[in-house]
């Protein structure tokens, strides 16, 4: 059955067959089958923006599992895009064949900043799936911000995350809008799985460092969509510009880590234990978890919630009193060394093409090509979603007691490992991620801080999100603990 009404000979649904809300709690006067008697809601709990999108569709599909599900906040959802016709297809997938779900949808464009402030005025949260967020994220954040909304996203783009801070953290503290980039696969299983791993070292033990592994697995070809493709190449083109935005800005404060910082180690190196040959990843995850630790360093206990109970607050600081921080790293592993090489040929195509404007032209005109089939412009099959999962394994090495760290050099005599693993991450793990942020924000919205641009691990660090991922399909795991030889 189809629940989009009457479509056009080529199966696309005409925008005006659409429930289509252009205006705030306006009220729909379409007739579509999605019409219903009732009215439509003035407040959504949540909108999915860029939900056309290859990511996006993925997104709603989790979403509607708990939408309106026992215990669930949310409640009503809305989806938001340039196209009415690219919604209501994306809809169509992401309910399959279930029952037809009542979902508006709403028009937004990024360049169009009274439909984004259309948007923020009607819900509580926006998911926002549109990027490059470069390129598109900035007037989302800023509708958000002056709304007092909440805004979350799924960006691995550290440029656009810390241009974000730097502009909108104090307005959006006055205006009681929380702002969380990085919902995603990046960097969510790295900032939780550091935490996590962090609190495996008990008592007077401490990490020096924790090396994350990442093992991308499947019986088919692992791909990425064009989106993340073209995220990724803007970010290398733009990584001077990045030093120099980071020059300008004041010193966060550094954690306190017992020992001496680690050396920088080879670019590529095997390790025996895990069976893993591996690569140093350029990824945003470890700009990301320093960032979290700066926000610790900075607030010990962590951060106030705008209307927490005594029991937020225990919870809060005894969660916080347990993270010991650690030098960080991200290493892609593979189980061959030939596994690698797509990776490594990516790396240096992007690296020597990305800085000119015809170099760039070609990468992005030829993703497949240039990442030997790693990125495709209509993205991976269903089936080479479903096949792929990750491993992230936390290599610790540290001190079996900290105070001994600080007479003298020595050597860290404890090794300890966990493991964060999952579904594929770019379609599956990441919008698991980001729904159950989303369902944290709406059901905790006392514990976390009134407003501000944060990083995940800081706001949903002492939440239950990490169980939220577990019941989801994300396991947390401690793997071992070894004394090092000297
Ligand atoms: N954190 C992670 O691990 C992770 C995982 C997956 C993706 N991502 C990121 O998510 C982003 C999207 O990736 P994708 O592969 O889903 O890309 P995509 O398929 O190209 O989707 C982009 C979406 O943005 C919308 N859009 C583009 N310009 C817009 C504008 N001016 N106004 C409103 N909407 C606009 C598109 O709408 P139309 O349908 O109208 O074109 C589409 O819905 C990328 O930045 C990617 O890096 C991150």
């Amino acid at each position: 059955m189809c629940i989009y009404g009457r479509t056009h000979s080529s199966g696309k649904v005409s925008p005006d067959q659409l429930l289509f809300l252009s205006k705030p709690f306006s009220r729909m006067s379409h007739n579509s089958v999605n019409q219903t008697s009732s009215p439509a809601p003035k407040f959504y709990d949540a909108i999915i923006l860029g939900a056309s999108g290859f990511t996006g569709k993925y997104v709603v599909r989790e979403a509607l599992k708990f939408l309106n599900a026992p215990n669930s906040p949310l409640k009503s959802l809305a989806l938001a895009g340039r196209s009415p016709g690219r919604l209501a297809e994306a809809l169509k997938w992401a309910v399959g064949a279930d029952s037809p779900r009542n979902i508006p949808l709403l028009t937004a464009d990024t360049t169009d900043p009274d439909s984004l402030s259309r948007l923020a005025a009607q819900t509580k949260v926006i998911l926002n799936c549109v990027g490059p967020f470069r390129l598109y994220g900035q007037a989302v954040v800023s509708a958000c911000v002056d709304a007092g909304c909440d805004y979350i996203d799924i960006s691995g783009e550290p440029e656009f995350m810390e241009r974000m801070e730097a502009l909108y953290h104090e307005k959006a503290v006055e205006k009681g809008s929380l702002v969380i980039s990085a919902c995603g696969f990046d960097s969510v299983p790295a900032e939780m799985g550091l935490l996590f791993h962090s609190r495996q070292w008990a008592g007077p033990s401490a990490p020096n460092r924790v090396e994350a592994y990442l093992s991308l697995e499947s019986d088919k070809k692992i791909v990425g969509n064009f989106g993340t493709y073209e995220s990724a190449v803007l970010g290398v083109a733009n990584a001077d510009k990045l030093v120099e935005f980071r020059r300008s800005r004041p010193k966060r404060a550094r954690p306190a880590i017992p020992g001496p910082a680690p050396p920088k180690g080879s670019l590529i190196e095997h390790h025996q234990q895990l069976g893993l040959w591996a690569l140093k990843l350029p990824s945003a995850d470890s700009v990301v978890v320093r960032r979290t630790l700066a926000t610790l360093t900075e607030n010990p206990h962590g951060l106030p919630g705008v209307n927490e109970t005594a029991d937020d607050l225990k919870k809060r600081e005894a969660f916080w009193s347990s993270v010991k921080p650690a030098h960080f790293g991200v290493k892609l592993g593979s189980k061959s060394l030939l596994g690698l090489f797509p990776y490594i040929m990516l790396g240096i195509f992007i690296g020597l093409l990305c800085r000119i404007a015809l170099g760039r032209r070609l990468l992005l005109k030829y993703p497949s090509f240039f990442s030997l089939g790693g990125f495709r412009k209509e993205g991976p099959s269903e089936e080479e979603v479903a096949s792929a999962t990750f491993k992230m394994w936390f290599v610790g090495h540290g001190f079996s007691d900290a105070s001994l760290a600080s007479k003298g050099n020595k050597k860290p005599d404890t090794e300890v490992v966990t493991r964060v693993a999952g579904p594929e991450i770019g379609y599956l793990a990441t919008p698991i991620i980001l729904i159950q942020c989303a369902l944290v924000v709406l059901s905790k919205r006392g514990s976390l801080p009134k407003g501000g641009v944060f990083t995940p691990g800081i706001v949903f660090g002492p939440t239950d999100l990490q169980e939220r991922l577990q019941e989801n399909g994300i396991s947390f795991d401690f793997i071992s603990k070894n004394a090092l030889s000297a």
